[in-house]
Formats: structure tokens, sequence, C-alpha cells
């Protein structure tokens, strides 16, 4: 188990790794290689805005009244459990680690994240997996608003066609029918929209380390990012 080295007198400084993207960058891969790598906790922020935008749409509720969302997202009763399979997502009580990863749970996110109060409902709950020996948080604004002090702060990209090329990948291995233009189209709006809302958008923080994994292969990334962290968080392992 890694274990933080210690900051000036009895303060110690919790190393939380922050990496933040577009759709697709390869982060969710990264994060968890990094979870298992360092012995981190890893917090999956746009599993929380899918979760909301999934749990009102069952509830009845329309994802354009902010308020009514923002409810949703003050009362998500979520539990996340790691599996061979990866971690988990349930929703009082339900594994819906399914159907957060579907299209129309992705863009119900992005429309439920525009919203500051729902924002605002769901920054305790990103903040409290904050926890020894460490963290990596996966998001859009890890870097800029959840942690601004992390130690470490990535911001991973890849052009939007090599993005949407990786998600048609996973989505026939995954035996589902997919189409390369559509989810193309699909990408671009939601990284306008992801980048153009007000509060809290996409952008790098001024402290980040830039990645672009456009022609770099997963292991590649994962050895930089390895690298940096190493350089920053003295850890014993
Ligand atoms: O990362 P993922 O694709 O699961 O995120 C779904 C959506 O949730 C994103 O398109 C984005 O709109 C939103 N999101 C966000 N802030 C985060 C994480 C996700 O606005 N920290």
């Amino acid at each position: 188990m890694s274990v933080l080295g210690k900051g000036s007198g009895s303060s110690v400084k919790m190393p939380v790794i922050t990496i933040d993207g577009p759709s697709g960058s390869g982060k969710g891969t990264i994060c968890q290689k990094l979870a298992e790598a360092l012995g981190f906790h890893l917090l999956d922020s746009g599993a929380l805005y899918r979760l909301t935008a999934v749990a009102a749409t069952e509830q009845g509720v329309d994802l354009a009244d902010q308020a009514a969302v923002a409810q949703v997202a003050r009362q998500l009763d979520v539990q996340f459990k790691s599996s061979e399979k990866g971690v988990l997502a349930f929703l009082s009580g339900r594994d819906v680690s399914r159907d957060i990863r579907l299209e129309e749970a992705g863009m119900g996110a992005s429309k439920v994240a525009a919203y500051p109060e729902v924002r605002e409902a769901l920054l305790d709950r990103q903040r409290a997996f904050e926890q020894q020996p460490g963290l990596i948080a996966d998001g859009r604004d890890m870097g800029t608003t959840v942690f601004p002090d992390a130690p470490v702060k990535i911001f991973l990209t890849a052009s939007a066609e090599e993005r949407a090329r990786r998600r048609y990948q996973q989505l026939l291995e995954r035996g589902e029918s997919a189409n390369l233009r559509a989810l193309l189209e699909d990408i671009q709006a939601r990284d306008t929209k992801d980048m153009q809302r007000s509060a809290s958008p996409l952008k790098p923080a001024e402290d980040v380390i830039e990645v672009d994994s456009t022609s770099m292969p997963i292991e590649e990334v994962l050895n930089l990012v390895l690298k940096v962290v190493s350089e920053r968080i003295k850890l014993s392992v």
C-alpha cells in the first residue's frame, strides 16, 4: 500500500491527482490503471452526473427543470463497488452500471452538468472521496474547481476523430451497433457544451500538465503520468 510523504509540520497534504479532459480522451482507463498502480481511491465524477440524469429521468423529473434536478442530485442514493468488471454503480441498491454508460445518459449528464445548482449539490459528495492513501479524480473540473490544491493535475486530450474512433471500437467490442459519423457529431456537440457553459467549464487549470493521447498507446500515457506523479509526490511504497 502506498503511503503519503509528510508535508511540513503536522499537516499532511493528501495526494490528489486530477485527470481532466473531454469524453473519450482515455481518462477512464488511465484513472483506473493509476488507482490500481498506486492503491489510491478513484472518483469518477462523470458517473455522478450520469447517475443524476438517469435518476431524474426515472423519477419523471424534467431535465430542463434545474431546481428539481438539483433536488434529485442532493438526494441521490449512490454506491460504487469495485468488481472484476471495474467499478459498478448502484442507484438505491440497483446496479445501473450499464444504463449510465448509454449515449442518452451521457447527453443527459452533459445537460444537467451545466446547472450551477446541480454542480453545487454534488461538490461535497465528490470532495468526500479525498481519503488516505490518496485519490485519482476523473472529470472536467477536478483541477479547477473540486480539488484546486491537488499536487498533480493532468489535462488529457485527443482529437475528436480519434475519440470517436475509440468509442466506435468500444461499442463494437461490446456487440452494440454504432455509427462513426454520429458518434463524432455527438462528441463535438458534447465538447462544445462542456467548454462553453458558464458553470465550471471544461478547461485546463493553470498549473496543469497537458497530454495529447491522439497517437499515444495507453501504456505510454500511463508511464508518463506515473513519472510526473513520482516527481511531484513523495510516495513510500
Ligand atoms: O466523463 P463522462 O463522459 O462520464 O461525463 C459525462 C458528462 O458529465 C460530461 O459530458 C460532462 O458534461 C459532465 N461532467 C462534468 N464535470 C465533471 C464530470 C463530468 O460536467 N467533473
